[in-house]
């Protein structure tokens, strides 16, 4: 027989400790998995959305292009329609571009400012940016638009979640 005998308190105490563990567990996981879920994925870089964009139509001039794609949150599933700017710039490479104003998240506009035309506008607070995203200084944007990462498959573009641009 062991000399150690657990008293009735603190059989209790491990007991309810044990039980309220693995019940907090129980609770908090899903909480976690849906706060770090969409991180995942997004680090999974893979995930390539097809548009209805033919690279070989693509011009020097931005076109808008939706695309859409599933998204699940938890148990939830719903379809998400994202759009980019696209185009090809001088050296012929595709440029494809958020149109979030990174001022207040509004939708920028390809040269729908005819005082500023070739550039991206956001009615909202006028903004504005260069064709190639770079925010232009002296507007409320502090930052350039986003990127897509695009891959051509089949002769038709597709894109992935856009990011911060990197670099300079
Ligand atoms: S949200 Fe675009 S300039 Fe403010």
């Amino acid at each position: 027989m062991s000399k150690h005998r657990v008293s009735r308190r603190q059989f209790l105490s491990y007991t309810l400790t044990g039980v309220g563990g693995f019940m907090a567990a129980g609770m908090l996981m899903p909480m976690v998995r849906f706060a770090v879920d969409p991180v995942l994925k997004a680090d999974k870089g893979g995930n390539f959305i097809p548009t209805k964009q033919k690279v070989a139509d693509l011009t020097s001039d931005p076109v808008r292009v939706d695309f859409t794609f599933k998204q699940k949150d938890a148990w939830y599933e719903s379809d998400v329609t994202n759009t980019a700017w696209v185009y090809k710039n001088d050296k012929g490479e595709i440029v494809a571009l958020s149109p979030t104003c990174k001022h207040l998240g509004c939708t920028v506009g390809w040269n729908t400012d005819k005082r500023y035309p070739n550039q991206f506008f956001c009615p909202c607070h006028y903004g504005r940016y260069e064709k190639d995203g770079t925010n232009i200084p002296g507007t409320p944007p502090q930052a350039p638009l986003d990127v897509y990462p695009f891959k051509e498959k089949d002769g038709y573009l597709y894109l992935s979640q856009a990011k911060p641009r990197t670099g300079a």
